[in-house]
């Protein structure tokens, strides 16, 4: 059977089609390949939200053809996600290399596609069209990733977004909101609960609208909040993270949540984009300055010790000095453990790029400097602040930095590295933090109970959700 190598872009929504991919191809016997040199099939899954991520994919596609066309002239290659999406045919066209151009609603429809075309039956294929139901054909696992059975996944839960802020294209790649239902999602988390998976995140372009259409508020409660206590009632899962929200959709149900559902992290990513109400009205961002500041007390009021990271645009159209500042003093208020900085780049059809006042570039790299030396200030800072402290991981796997040792994340999201072996893969257990870097954690295993042994205060205090294991 054929192999295939798929290369991801971009966000955790963009590795969830991957792995969905991935998995619906091995459902039909291929064989994942560890690098395109090895494969008869290589898929780029890409990325639109800056032109830096789509001139990456077309330098590595131009990259592949040109080397391996060469020695393997039957190897298949394919563009799939954001940008087969928004820029379809012209694909093929400037890189007639190019088997497949797969759009965003088709990623299920993968495995027929490369079978006509390894078989010769097709030439080329791009399908980009819009496809009823598509949101709940992202739905199948790889659970046996990183030498051993998976702890975490990611879970879709909607496509799509109607918000329309001006800088972005997302709603041109995936279309407008569409919502699975929630027996749906409830199935696919009992599955993971059932094959080992403690730990599910939620994933859409803006959770916080999930099923504004199809599921009506009730007692006061959105669809997302609904589903937020659907997927808590699973058995065997412990937690629950979910990724994105906006702003606008955390409303007082969904701060009352973190109270009731114990499963539900005390961790958020809340993309602020901007400190300036000016440029938020600009960039049809919904909330204000003083808006987002109350989100965030409220938050920290039912959750104190909350992990809060956000994105922020730096350079959008007509961004002053005065502006910009406001963006940096937000950011020492509100004391983010970490942020996701985008340079501001024009999108194509998005009216951000038709204003008339752009940001030099060097003004933006300049700002980029400023603003990523806050961030890292004040992340080191918590970070730090966490040593000696006692804190409960979820442990996943082996460090990605190095495989001999153990990595797990607090429940504010914090990466932990610790010497621990593969027998706790899976386990809540609790640790000491010895050492902090940047953005990770140092522990060593806390020996519980014992007098003297650290603080014994949790840093992040939270309801029990069902026994931590202990080795
Ligand atoms: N330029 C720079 N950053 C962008 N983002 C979205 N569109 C653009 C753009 N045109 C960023 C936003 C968003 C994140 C996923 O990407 O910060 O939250």
């Amino acid at each position: 059977m054929p192999s295939v190598y798929i290369k991801t872009y971009g966000c955790q929504m963009n590795e969830r089609d991957s792995e969905a991919v991935a998995a619906q191809l091995v459902a039909k016997g291929y064989t994942l390949a560890v690098s395109e040199h090895a494969a008869d099939v290589v898929l780029l899954n890409t990325c639109s939200v800056r032109d830096n991520a789509e001139q990456t994919a077309l330098g590595k596609m131009q990259a592949i053809a040109g080397d391996l066309r060469r020695s393997r002239p039957d190897v298949v290659l394919g563009f799939m996600g954001c940008m087969a999406q928004s820029r379809g045919r012209e694909l093929v066209d400037r890189l007639p290399d190019v088997d497949l151009v797969l759009g965003t609603q088709k990623f299920h429809r993968a495995a027929d596609y490369l079978d006509d075309l390894l078989s010769g039956r097709r030439e080329k294929v791009v399908d980009v069209e819009a496809e009823p139901g598509s949101e709940s054909a992202i739905r199948e696992h790889v659970l046996n990733g990183r030498g051993g059975r998976a702890v975490t996944a990611f879970v879709s839960i909607m496509q799509g977004c109607n918000q329309h802020c001006t800088f972005c294209i997302v709603p041109f790649t995936r279309g407008p909101e569409r919502s699975r239902t929630i027996p749906d999602i409830v199935s696919e988390c009992r599955q993971l609960a059932e094959q080992g998976v403690r730990e599910v995140t939620l994933l859409g372009q803006i959770v916080t609208s999930y099923g504004r259409r199809e599921r009506p508020i009730q007692e006061g409660k959105s669809g997302f909040v609904q589903l937020l206590e659907a997927v808590q009632a699973i058995e065997g899962l412990e937690r629950i993270r979910f990724t994105s929200p906006h702003p606008k959709g955390y409303g007082d149900d969904l701060v009352e949540a973190y109270k009731r559902l114990p499963k539900l992290v005390e961790s958020a990513h809340l993309p602020v984009q901007s400190g300036s109400n000016r440029v938020l009205k600009l960039m049809h961002r919904g909330y204000t300055r003083e808006r987002f500041l109350e989100i965030i007390s409220k938050l920290r009021a039912v959750r104190p010790n909350m992990g809060l990271t956000t994105d922020i645009i730096v350079g959008f159209p007509g961004e002053t000095e005065a502006d910009f500042e406001e963006t940096l003093a937000l950011c020492r208020e509100v004391e983010f453990d970490n942020a996701f900085l985008f340079k501001y780049s024009p999108r194509k059809d998005t009216p951000a790029a038709a204003m008339s006042d752009q940001v030099p570039i060097e003004v933006i790299e300049e700002r980029h400097a400023r603003i990523l030396s806050v961030i890292n200030e004040v992340g080191a800072r918590r970070y730090a602040a966490l040593i000696s402290r006692r804190m409960q991981i979820l442990v996943e796997g082996p460090s990605k930095k190095n495989a001999a040792r153990m990595m797990g994340r607090t429940r504010c999201n914090r990466i932990v590295v610790f010497d621990g072996a593969d027998r706790h893969r899976g386990q809540l257990m609790d640790v000491q933090i010895v050492k902090s870097g940047l953005f990770t954690l140092y522990a060593d295993p806390a020996i519980v109970n014992l007098p003297g042994s650290g603080t014994s205060v949790h840093d992040e205090p939270f309801v029990p959700c069902g026994p931590a294991h202990r080795p």
